[in-house]
């Protein structure tokens, strides 16, 4: 199967300030999607999932810049792409959803006039742009009268079916979804997941989903990529992720998954905290918080570790050193 996305070694620093200090945010993220791949990123709070979904569509922010590494959307480079290709990138090769629809359909315009204008295809006429917007609301399980009404007259779970709808339009390659059920209610999420999984199989579509909930993604992924503190260190089989996790810190995450609980338990969460970035701990950054810390954890950081079905940046696995730690 062709490689969809390929992210090799992606480094983002926040901008030199007026000291000269650089931050480093992404310290070093690979993954790869392949066609009708379903990829999870998956990670605590701040771990840098988002921007690194921003970063696959060449949205840097202004106050960071790209310091390593390529991303490879259909095999072009996005970091080499001219603006023009850029826009056409987005929409055509990869859709993407948020976490809150809300925030990204206009409130005075109706459904159906956004998914209308996210069209790209100049050569339609109005008409079979109509009929392609009438056809996709069904595809996301809307009724055709959505096409007429105004984001405040949908609930958040159709909000979210017409933002996929709008990503959808154009026959992407992959669509990115960051956190898209994480504002829903929990039938509602569920809906979504399983609309998720029924487009796909349809179109064909390479998916890159993104959560803190390792949860939701065990039903549907084909991979997930652990993420912690800016890099990802754990790049698995989602089954094997799952029941037998590699890195301590994916541990740690299953482990606090409620099903895993006996009754009357009080919920588990990871000691400690992420890193701030302004202060990663020395060695292995995930070392404050890892049951099974030695010596070496402290002061060198782990390359990665390839073995069958898993990729892990850990001590535990094999005892090579990182020796690009841009810390
Ligand atoms: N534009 C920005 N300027 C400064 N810091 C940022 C910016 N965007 C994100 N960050 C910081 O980068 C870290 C990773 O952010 P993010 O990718 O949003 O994490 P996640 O999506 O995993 O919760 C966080 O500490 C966040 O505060
Ligand atoms: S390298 Fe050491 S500290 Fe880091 S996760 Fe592995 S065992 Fe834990
Ligand atoms: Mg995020």
């Amino acid at each position: 199967m062709k490689t969809v996305l390929d992210v090799k070694e992606l480094k983002l620093a926040l901008k030199k300030d007026i000291f000269g200090v650089e931050i480093n945010i992404l310290r070093g993220v690979s993954f790869s999607v392949r066609e009708r791949e379903s990829v999870a990123i998956v990670g605590e709070s701040g771990s840098g999932k988002t921007l690194t979904a921003m970063a696959v569509v060449g949205l840097v922010p202004d106050n960071m810049s790209v310091t390593k590494g390529e991303v490879l959307l259909c095999g072009k480079d996005v970091f080499k792409m001219s603006r023009r290709e850029i826009r056409e990138m987005r929409g055509t090769k990869a859709g993407m959803i948020f976490q809150e629809p809300s925030s990204y359909l206009n409130p005075v315009f109706t459904a159906g006039d956004q998914i209308f204008e996210a069209i790209k295809d100049v050569g339609l006429c109005r008409d079979d742009k109509k009929r392609q917007c009438i056809e996709i609301l069904g595809d996301v399980g809307l009724p055709e009268d959505v096409y007429c009404r105004y984001p405040h007259q949908l609930s958040g779970g159709q909000q979210q079916r017409v933002m996929i709808a709008m990503a959808l339009i154009n026959k992407p390659s992959i669509l990115i979804a960051d956190e898209p059920t994480t504002a829903l209610d929990v039938t509602t999420s569920f809906g979504i997941i399983e609309l998720l999984k029924a487009l796909i199989a349809k179109y064909g579509l390479s998916l890159l989903f993104i959560t803190h909930d390792i949860s939701l993604v065990a039903g549907f992924a084909d991979k997930i990529a652990v993420m912690y503190a800016g890099r990802v260190v754990e790049v698995s089989d989602a089954k094997m992720a799952i029941e037998k996790p590699a890195h301590p810190y994916t541990e740690k995450l299953i482990a606090c998954l409620p099903e895993r609980y006996t009754s009357g338990e009080r919920i588990r969460t990871i000691e400690g905290n992420v890193p701030d970035f302004r202060n990663i701990p020395s060695g292995c950054a995930f070392h404050p918080r890892c049951p099974y810390v030695m010596d070496i954890c402290r002061k060198n950081e782990p390359a990665i570790t390839t073995k069958e079905g898993f990729s892990v940046r850990c001590f535990r696995y094999g005892k090579d050193v990182e020796y690009d730690k841009c810390l």
